[in-house]
């Protein structure tokens, strides 16, 4: 028996009637369904429909719009005729577009990616058949130095530049541009000025820009280090602004910029423009050479609008950077600090959601790259003395009594580094935990640095007041606590102390990025030491496994020294192998390869744009 399922009443023509109702019911039910499946297939039609043109217009589906348009196609195909004007040069993008695609996803995919390898292939193939590369930078990578017996020595300066832009000349080959500042370099260089590196490798060729006493008084000591330095720097060391300095400052940039052009080999060559020594470079390179892709990276701290509108030539400076395509800083901050400078002193147009500034016509993207280390090779680290073999070394050369503890700081010798600050917290933790006393050495390398300035040398005469006073203090005359050697150390030597060591201190007053802790961090592949790291060094954003501490705060920095020389292996291990794989992983390498990649793409957009204004306008 059957029932009406709505007036409930049962028998034969109930149940006729509820066959009827329930196969209406039923076909009703299924032409919904039928309705619903179509209405539903329709909608997703259209929102695959809209989500294409919405990626059309995204970066990613910028590129896949181009190759379309390239076929001669609009969104929708077959909006326009193929082209033959485009013809010639499609193919030759369309597989640009692809290698550009290719490397997105792997740079999206790989963590582990970044090599030289990866750097060479991208410039073979995103940037192939383009100049790669001219480096322009005040800092040589090498230097020739006649020594005192006639004979001659090459040395690699104490520059972060050159540790993070060296192995990225050697995998891209290029022209580096460079002062030509040693005793010997004169004597080393071809009729043209050049000298192929590394010796004996020639990777690359370095072409010597040769300044006459005036010029590096004027260029470098005056406006670049008594100037901008102290500036971007905020590290309570007054600025100095002279128009003799800034007048050579100008003079120089000129003639690095011609170097550039005359070393170009097409008419848009790729320029990597290093640091503020040269900052009206790139508007002056961009002048002569309209299509040039120009990368600039400051290395240093970029401040804030008030303490940068101190600078009389602030506009000047300003324009000057923004000749530049790309303009890297190492933080987000940095960046942020530029772009609202721009925007106090400069009429121009900011898209902060883009973070593009265009100004004179121009559009200059302004990103964060944070600079590296080239991680060593297995092949190297091979060859590398155990630790043991480094502290015994060390303990034997500078007479460390056998059991101490071994604390150690590698700079060039600059009131930024916070060398007085760490030794204040060297002196303090002392007091504060007598049982250190004749238990520990602290080792600080400074290398001589700017010394020709007053405020560099009365900088080292207070750090060797200070560490007399503390030697007098807490040593012996057999067993100093600090160890002040002051002279340049070669990388090899640096390398054997950071593994001699129980613990690294990096106490930045200010800092773009600071690479000393990053070389630390990879001489440990014993996965033990501690590093200390200042908050106020780029790098400490990317380090949350040091031990982070604020310079300024002596007993903050002590205890974080005594926590140092006190942690249990076990957590040393968990710290540092944290710290070693983002180094790793973050390398230099990847530093180059985005900045490449995104030089990449703008170039290609500009070229693509160029070709479809010629065609609309034929
Ligand atoms: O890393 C910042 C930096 O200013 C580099 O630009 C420079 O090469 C380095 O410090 C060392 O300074 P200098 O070249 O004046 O010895």
């Amino acid at each position: 028996m059957s029932f009406h399922p709505i007036t409930g009443e049962a028998g034969p023509v109930g149940d006729l009637v509820l066959m009827h109702d329930l196969s209406f019911i039923e076909r009703r039910s299924q032409d919904t369904r039928k309705y619903l499946i179509i209405l539903i297939a329709s909608l997703g039609v259209m929102i695959a429909f809209v989500t294409m043109i919405v990626a059309q217009l995204s970066w990613r589906g910028w590129v896949s719009g181009a190759q379309a348009l390239l076929r001669g196609e609009g969104l929708v195909r077959p909006l326009l005729p193929p082209s033959p004007e485009l013809a010639p040069l499609a193919a030759d993008l369309r597989e640009r577009l692809r290698d550009l695609e290719d490397e997105v996803r792997r740079g999206q995919r790989s963590l582990d990616g970044w090599n030289a390898e990866r750097l060479q292939s991208l410039l073979r193939t995103q940037l192939r058949g383009d100049q790669v590369i001219v480096v322009v930078s005040n800092r040589e990578p090498y230097s020739h130095v006649r020594q005192a017996d006639g004979s001659m020595k090459v040395l690699r300066p104490a520059s972060g530049l050159v540790t993070a832009v060296e192995p990225v000349m050697r995998a891209c080959s290029g022209t580096w541009i460079a002062h030509g500042s040693g005793s010997g370099d004169r004597e080393s260089v071809d009729r043209h000025d050049r000298v192929a590196l590394p010796p004996g490798e020639d990777d690359y060729l370095l072409r010597r820009v040769w300044l006459s006493e005036e010029q590096e008084q004027g260029y470098y000591y005056g406006f670049a280090n008594e100037g901008l330095w102290p500036l971007c720097h905020v590290a309570h060391v007054r600025p100095v602004f002279r128009e003799q300095d800034w007048e050579h400052y100008r003079q120089v940039n000129q003639l690095f910029a011609d170097a550039v052009v005359a070393e170009a080999r097409s008419d848009d060559p790729v320029v990597l423009v290093q640091d503020y020594h040269f900052a009206l470079l790139p508007a002056m390179v961009r002048r002569k050479l309209p299509k040039a892709t120009i990368l600039t990276f400051w290395h240093i701290p970029w401040p804030n609008p008030e303490s940068f509108g101190i600078c009389p030539w602030r506009s000047e400076i300003l324009e000057g950077m923004l000749g530049s395509t790309i303009l890297g800083f190492h933080t987000r901050y940095h960046c942020k600090n530029f772009i609202e400078t721009v925007d106090r002193y400069l009429e121009a147009r900011i898209e902060h959601e883009h973070s593009t500034i265009t100004f004179g016509g121009e559009q200059t993207l302004v990103e964060s790259y944070p600079i590296s280390i080239e991680w060593p090779l297995p092949e190297e680290t091979r060859e590398w003395p155990t630790p043991e073999q480094c502290r015994a070394e060390l303990f034997e050369r500078l007479g460390i009594p056998q059991g101490h503890r071994v604390a150690v700081g590698v700079d060039r010798f600059d009131y930024t580094k916070g060398i007085l600050e760490r030794l204040n917290a060297v002196e303090r933790m002392l007091e504060k935990h007598p049982e250190w006393q004749d238990r520990f050495t602290f080792v600080q390398v400074a290398a001589p640095s700017r010394s020709a300035l007053d405020e560099y040398r009365a900088f080292q005469e207070r750090i060797q007041r200070a560490t007399d006073r503390i030697n007098a203090r807490f040593g012996r005359p057999e067993a100093p606590v600090v160890r002040l050697l002051a002279q340049h150390h070669e990388h090899d030597a640096v390398m054997r102390l950071y593994r001699a060591a129980d613990a690294c201190m990096v106490t930045s007053l200010h800092d773009g990025m600071n690479l000393v802790c990053k070389e630390f961090v990879a001489a440990r592949d014993d996965e033990r030491g501690v590093l200390i790291l200042s908050r106020f060094a780029g790098a400490a954003r990317e380090m949350p496994e040091a031990l982070v501490v604020n310079p300024y705060h002596v007993e903050e920095t002590a205890d974080a020294l005594h926590q140092a020389l006190t942690m249990p292996p076990a957590e040393q291990r968990e710290r540092m192998a944290t710290l070693r794989s983002t180094v790793q992983e973050f390398n230099v390498y990847r530093w180059a390869g985005r900045m490449l990649t995104d030089a990449a793409r703008l170039r290609l957009r500009q070229r693509v744009s160029e070709r479809v204004q010629r065609h609309s306008g034929d």
